[in-house]
C-alpha cells in the first residue's frame, strides 16, 4: 500500500492564506480597475492560487493559462525552461498579469516574462504567492508576492511534491532544517 501522510508543519494557515489573498486582490483590482487585464494562470501550481485571487478582483477581466517546466528532480529545478503549454490568445496590446504560485531560483519566471515580452504586451506583470528571495540564481523579482517565504520545501494551497499535496488547504513544510 502506498504511503500517504499529510506533512505535520502548517507554515502559513488556510485564513492567513485567505487574508492576504484577499488584500492582495483588492489591491490588483485598484492598479487593473479599466484595463481589461488577462490574467494568466500558470499551470499546475498556481490553479489554487489563481482561483482565489481572480475571484477577489471586482473589475472586468480575461483569463488565460501557460504552462511552462524546467527540467531537474522533485525539488530542484535546472537551468532549461521549456514552455509546454502556450496562452492560447494573442497578448499584444493586453495588460497581462501572470500568476505563479512560487517563485524559487527565478529561472522559470525569467525566461517565461522574457519570451513574453517579445510578443508586445501593453505591459506584464508577475503575482506570485509565495517568493523564496533567499534562493534566486537569476536576476528576477515578481511585482507583488503575497507571502516570502524561508529556504524549506513548502507543499499545500496548489503547490506539490512530486505531484502530491496541492489540494491541502494550508501551507505546509516537508522535512524541516535543510
Ligand atoms: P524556479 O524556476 O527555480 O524559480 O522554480 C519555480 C518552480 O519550482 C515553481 O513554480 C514550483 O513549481 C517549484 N518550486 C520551487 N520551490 C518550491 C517549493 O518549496 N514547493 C513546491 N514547489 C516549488
Ligand atoms: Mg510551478
Amino acid at each position: 500500500m502506498m504511503m500517504y501522510a499529510t506533512p505535520e508543519r502548517v507554515l502559513i494557515s488556510r485564513e492567513e492564506i485567505a487574508a492576504k489573498v484577499k488584500e492582495t486582490a483588492a489591491m490588483l483590482a485598484e492598479k487593473y480597475r479599466g484595463k481589461k487585464p488577462l490574467v494568466v494562470c500558470v499551470l499546475n501550481g498556481a490553479a489554487v492560487f489563481f482561483a482565489d485571487l481572480i475571484r477577489g478582483m471586482d473589475i472586468p477581466l480575461e483569463v488565460a493559462t501557460v504552462a511552462a517546466s524546467s527540467y531537474g528532480d522533485a525539488t530542484t529545478s535546472s537551468g532549461e525552461v521549456r514552455v509546454t503549454k502556450d496562452i492560447d490568445v494573442g497578448i499584444k496590446g493586453r495588460h497581462v498579469l501572470l500568476v505563479e504560485d512560487i517563485v524559487d531560483s527565478g529561472r522559470t519566471m525569467k525566461a517565461l516574462t522574457e519570451a513574453l515580452a517579445e510578443r508586445g504586451p501593453a505591459s506584464l506583470a508577475v503575482c506570485a504567492f509565495a517568493d523564496k528571495q533567499s534562493r534566486r540564481a537569476v536576476d528576477f523579482k515578481p511585482d507583488y508576492v503575497c507571502f516570502e517565504v524561508p529556504d524549506l520545501f513548502i507543499v499545500g494551497y496548489g503547490l506539490d511534491c512530486a505531484g502530491l499535496y496541492r489540494n491541502l488547504p494550508d501551507l505546509r513544510v516537508i522535512g524541516d532544517a535543510k
